[in-house]
């Protein structure tokens, strides 16, 4: 199996050019689309060059990529651009990343989930039952809430973690990605702040930046945010005139940190948000992907009336249906269904049918402890590999789930600085400056252990250790040495330095 860095993840797609897979996505699709003359079910032809076509206007004659490509060195409209574009980031790394997606190089930078246990027989019987028996309803547009059939799908969905809610407060989603855009979109002005935990999931900060909303980071240690720090940074801004929009939080098996809330710090921040009067998104992606018990209470079961909860099929049945949702108080659910409704018209219908048939067919639970064994030999693969293999001074965390490990080097290096050296080494992962809005992260890496075997984790962990040790050889040797007093450990449930 190949490490594919550039198509890889949701959160990755913000740091890596989609361009030229883009085109040729687009490409593929013209290739493959049946021909449409003649017969009333045409069957699909098989690709034929323009010289062969009969069928043809003479506006269709393909010029070639070079002749229909618009590539100027100078960007004649960078005075138009709106300022929210000006806070995305670009990737100081992507060029990085292209080489990375070669094969012989071990990519631990992706978030794609692994879903190559998916029973694929299963779902194309799935999808061709849906068009047979409904093709023109699943075809058609829907409603920008989103299909009842697939909301109430989603709320026994919801139940498995304690969270039990009335199909009507549910807003159906392009992916969890879309509804963090669409409750950044109700909340936020330019200059509003959204309260973060330090790190924080990148594609969340790109969104907060493209409405030009302030992040302020919020203090973390291996149990989860600190509602004493959140309290203080809240205070602090709205004294400065500032005002706090929402808590964004990712409480089980955090992107990136692998950090989960513990129980007592679940109780603490719901109380906090109560004593605060904040809104809290609660993002919970990788809430069923438990690797090591029951899933704990979510911050909405404890206190509804302030939290939107966000969820998603992209991890546990695929990403590519974009299927997400929020669930919101009765008010904000209509902001979202207003803004829904700008935004696409409605999300996409045959997606909701395929996941809401997907659901009743099949026995989607045990697919999901399948998936949980497969991420837990991934994980203990990397857990191992690292224990075994670090240098001393390394610290990371201990996740109980989803697919990430936060990694802190020795004092002196610079995880974007070392990435070069690391690729040309054949071992990729994502720098710790990608999960701040402030610059912070330098030290840090984010290792997903979701895609590789776990013999590719080990030979990616033992080829990271190498990098990072002949880093700190040569920084020993030219005098700019580190501090690598402390011996290599492991922390258990997460860093105490975040
Ligand atoms: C924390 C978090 N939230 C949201 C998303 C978006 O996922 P999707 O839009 O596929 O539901 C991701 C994807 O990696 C994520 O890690």
């Amino acid at each position: 199996m190949t490490d594919r860095l550039s198509q890889t993840t949701p959160d990755l797609a913000h740091l890596i050019a989609p361009a030229a897979g883009a085109a040729e996505a687009a490409g593929a699709a013209a290739a493959t689309e049946p021909a449409r003359a003649g017969s009333q079910h045409p069957t699909p032809t098989t690709l034929s060059t323009s010289s062969e076509r009969t069928d043809m206007t003479p506006h269709e004659q393909q010029p070639t990529r070079h002749q229909t490509r618009i590539d100027t060195t100078f960007d004649h409209f960078h005075r138009l651009y709106a300022n929210r574009t000006l806070g995305l980031k670009t990737s100081p790394v992507r060029a990085l990343f292209a080489v990375a997606n070669r094969p012989e190089v071990v990519s631990l930078a992706g978030g794609m989930p692994n879903i190559s246990d998916l029973p694929l027989d299963v779902v194309g019987d799935v999808l061709k039952d849906l068009v047979g028996a409904r093709g023109a309803q699943v075809m058609q547009y829907g409603s920008g809430q989103g299909e009842p059939e697939i909301r109430e799908g989603i709320c026994q969905v919801m139940a498995v973690e304690g969270v039990h809610a009335d199909p009507d407060d549910v807003t159906v989603t392009c992916g969890s990605q879309q509804a963090l855009d669409l409750v950044t979109r109700i909340f936020c002005d330019p200059g509003d702040v959204v309260m973060a935990e330090s790190p924080s999931y990148v594609g969340a900060l790109n969104t907060f930046a493209s409405y030009e909303a302030q992040v302020v980071h919020v203090g973390m240690d291996e149990e989860g945010i600190d509602p004493e720090d959140l309290r203080v940074k809240v205070s602090a801004a709205r004294r400065a005139g500032k005002r706090v929009k929402f808590l964004y939080t990712i409480p089980n098996h955090s992107n990136p940190s692998g950090i989960s809330q513990s129980l007592e710090r679940r109780h603490a921040l719901a109380e906090e948000a109560r004593r605060l009067d904040l809104l809290v998104v609660e993002d919970n992606p990788y809430g069923l992907l438990n690797l090591d018990g029951d899933p704990l209470p979510t911050l909405r079961s404890m206190t509804p009336e302030n939290v939107v909860y966000l969820g998603s099929f992209s991890k546990t049945f695929a990403p590519g249906f974009r299927v997400g949702w929020a669930l919101a108080p009765t008010f904000v659910r209509e902001r979202l269904v207003l803004a829904q409704e700008s935004a696409t018209l409605c999300p996409p219908v045959f997606s909701q049918f395929a996941v809401a048939t997907y659901l009743r067919s099949w026995d989607w639970r045990k697919q999901v402890r399948v998936f949980i064994d497969m991420y837990r030999q991934r994980r203990d693969a990397m857990l191992e590999s690292l224990a075994e293999q670090m240098p001393e001074g390394t610290t990371w965390t201990h996740p109980s789930g989803g697919f990430f490990v936060w990694l802190t080097m020795p004092d002196g290096l610079d995880s974007t600085a070392m990435l070069p050296r690391a690729v040309t080494e054949l071992v990729a992962y994502t720098p710790g400056t990608a999960f701040y809005a402030d610059g912070r992260g330098q030290q840090n890496m984010r290792l997903s252990y979701c895609y590789p075997t776990p013999e590719r984790i080990r030979l990616g962990v033992d080829r990271l250790a190498g990098v990072m040790r002949r880093e700190l050889d040569i920084r020993e040797t030219f005098g700019v040495g580190p501090s690598v007093g402390s011996r290599s450990r492991d922390l258990g449930p997460g860093p105490n330095s975040l």
